[in-house]
């Protein structure tokens, strides 16, 4: 092994369950690989140089990010993990470009980002799905945004509603899934358009520990299948070394990217990471750094 260089429901309305394990594990790939030479949008490259955030300007300037440089492979799945208010979700906004850098740049595919890109799909910790649609108009609302096939797009949404796990949750309107099935539904719509890039910002952090195991199994599993390429963003040891090629360490604030830890373990990762004694060596030095930075004060 390389050494590392290193919801609750609302009770009034009607919800269903999570998928149990038995049943993911039956389910099976289903039309959304992209080998060479098909259809798929293959995964885009990220490359960032000097990235800097100061928000605001003269004496209410604050330096929120960086300087930070990237360079994510197409198809890699990297991961930031940092104490609250470092810089993650700025990270995440430059790198869509919704928001300007107020220095560095960005590329994408070795292009300059120097406008909101929409060969993204984008999934927050909040699912913000809309209410009054039900999940499969969740997910179609991309079409109708980006305008683009209905037939081709509804195509791609019941294949990821089977691949995670939401068959027979389609007409269901967001109040009567669980928190999980909300982001998976969430997961849904960001990869429905077949994106390049997938940002995914703490994603799993309003779900309980149990539906977090689960749903990072199925996103790696969709991620072995689609290879986009992911940027994760999370406060989760657990989540950035079980999901990641490569885990980026963030400082306090302002944020600037402090270690690069290759995970070299292999994939499908298990349930339970500690099957690996490698996890814990990866889990340790993430806790020694934070504990190195003052993150953490024991
Ligand atoms: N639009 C904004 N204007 C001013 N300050 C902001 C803005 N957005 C974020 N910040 C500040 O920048 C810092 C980093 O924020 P953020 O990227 O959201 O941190 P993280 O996601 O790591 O918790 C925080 O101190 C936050 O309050
Ligand atoms: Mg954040």
């Amino acid at each position: 092994m390389a050494d590392a260089v290193v919801q609750t429901l609302n009770p009034d309305k009607a919800t269903i369950t999570d998928m149990t394990m038995a049943d993911m594990k039956t389910r099976t790939p289903s039309g959304l690989a992209h080998p060479a030479g098909s259809a798929g949008a293959a995964g885009a490259s990220i490359n960032a140089r000097g990235l800097t955030k100061v928000f605001g300007s003269g004496d209410t300037a604050f330096h929120a990010l960086g300087p930070i440089d990237l360079d994510i492979k197409p198809g890699e799945f990297v991961s930031i993990i940092g104490p609250s208010g470092c810089g993650k979700s700025t990270t995440m906004l430059l790198v869509t470009g919704l928001e300007p850098p107020s220095a560095g740049s960005v590329e994408i595919d070795g292009k300059p980002l120097t406008a909101p890109i929409s060969e993204i799909g984008i999934v927050f910790q909040d699912h913000l799905l809309l209410d009054f649609r039900t999940a499969i108009n969740n997910v179609m609302l991309q079409q109708e945004i980006r305008g683009l096939d209905k037939a081709t797009l509804r195509g791609r949404a019941d294949a990821l509603f089977e691949r995670l796990g939401l068959s027979g949750a389609e007409n269901r309107y967001p109040w009567q899934l669980s928190g999980g099935m909300r982001q998976r539904v969430s997961i849904a719509r960001a990869l429905v358009h077949d994106p390049s890039m997938l940002l995914m910002d703490e994603p799993f952090g309003a779900l309980d520990a149990i539906t977090r195991t689960q749903i990072r199994h199925d996103l790696e599993m969709l991620w072995l299948e689609t290879r986009k390429t992911v940027l994760f963003i999370t406060h989760s040891i657990e989540e950035a070394v079980g999901l990641s090629d490569r885990v980026l360490v963030m400082s306090k604030s302002p944020g600037t990217i402090v270690e690069e830890i290759v995970i070299d373990l292999p994939r499908p990762r298990p349930a339970h990471l500690g099957e690996y004694p490698e996890f814990s060596k990866y889990a340790e030095r993430i806790y020694r750094i934070f504990e190195k930075l003052g993150v953490y004060k024991f």
